[in-house]
């Protein structure tokens, strides 16, 4: 599986495993677990899930999942903006910390911004938890491209780590961020931050009924969740998450990253799915 570096040096695989719509029915536990079971051992071995997650139940579904194979994965989970506070922060990373039954979360992401508590407040805190050992790094979900910049301000007067990454819906149908965020993130700040593209298969909607991505999925004898796959992970510096709890999506999802689109297909994909021209609204799930 192939790398991408965080800002502190740590090395995660650009394809990962989404979790939301997980831990919502007792009935669909074990097939969730032996989803992410098997995800890990085809080498997509970070996970992202989030306290809001079946109100919690996804983060205990992470935790069966990881069961004595704690070392091999790194964990991503995400607080609600009403538990960001200073107060509220470090009750609800103590709270995901036991469902997910660890000791330290790998990175910790704010899911959205909201006016309250100030972002700062919450970089704060994040820092606190770091100094803790509670996690080991934080970061931002849904921030647009003024919301990075004034977050890279607040680090710069906190003297705080660089935050380690940005997750945000990344899809063909969404390609808002190439505008903007991802060239701030990406290309003109002092140092790279990761994009965590989230919904990359289109959320499991119409996109992989696109007649385009089947007639490039027939080329490559590939499904077109792959070809959707492989497109986001065209460039450097970004890492999917693909959610799935069939096992075959599982499978077809890894070997995503053995697809290597060529210039006619990117040009085919552009046409049906053109880039955009103006500043966007960020689009969010
Ligand atoms: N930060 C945020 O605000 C935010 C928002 C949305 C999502 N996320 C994160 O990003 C993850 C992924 O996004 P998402 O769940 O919205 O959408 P997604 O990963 O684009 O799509 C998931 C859906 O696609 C299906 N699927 C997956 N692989 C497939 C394949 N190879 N062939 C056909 N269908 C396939 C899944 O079905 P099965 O489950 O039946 O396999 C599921 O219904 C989430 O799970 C969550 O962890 C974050």
């Amino acid at each position: 599986m192939k790398t991408v570096a965080l800002p502190d040096g740590e090395r995660v695989p650009v394809l990962g495993q989404g979790t939301w719509r997980m831990g919502e029915k007792k009935r669909a536990h074990a097939d969730e677990v032996a989803a992410l079971r098997l995800g890990i051992d085809l080498g997509m071995t970070l996970i992202d899930t989030a306290e809001m997650y079946g109100d919690g139940g996804a983060e205990k579904v992470v935790g069966d999942a990881i069961e004595g194979q704690r070392d091999r994965v790194f964990i991503v989970t995400k607080v609600y903006p009403h538990n960001a506070s200073r107060s509220e922060l470090p009750k609800a990373c103590e709270r995901s910390l036991k469902r997910l039954r660890i000791d330290t979360i790998d990175l910790y992401l704010l899911h959205w911004r909201e006016r309250t508590p100030p972002l700062e407040a919450t970089v704060e805190t994040f820092e606190k938890l770091r100094s803790t050992g509670k996690i080991k790094r934080w970061g931002v979900s849904n921030f647009d491209a003024d919301d990075m910049k004034e977050l890279f301000d607040i680090c710069r007067r906190l003297r705080s780590i660089a935050p380690t990454t940005n997750q945000v819906l990344y899809n063909l149908e969404n390609r808002e961020i190439e505008f903007d965020l991802l060239p701030l993130l990406t290309r003109h700040s002092s140092h790279v931050t990761p994009i965590m593209a989230y919904s990359p298969v289109g959320h499991g909607r119409g996109l992989l009924e696109n007649a385009t991505l089947k007639k490039i999925a027939k080329c490559h004898d590939a499904t077109t969740a792959q070809i959707a796959l492989a497109w986001v992970l065209r460039q450097p510096n970004l890492i999917a998450i693909p959610k799935a709890s069939d096992k075959n999506h599982v499978r077809d999802n890894a070997r995503s990253t053995d697809i290597k689109l060529t210039k006619e297909d990117l040009a085919d994909l552009d046409r049906e799915f053109p880039p955009p021209k103006s500043q966007r609204p960020l689009p969010t799930l």
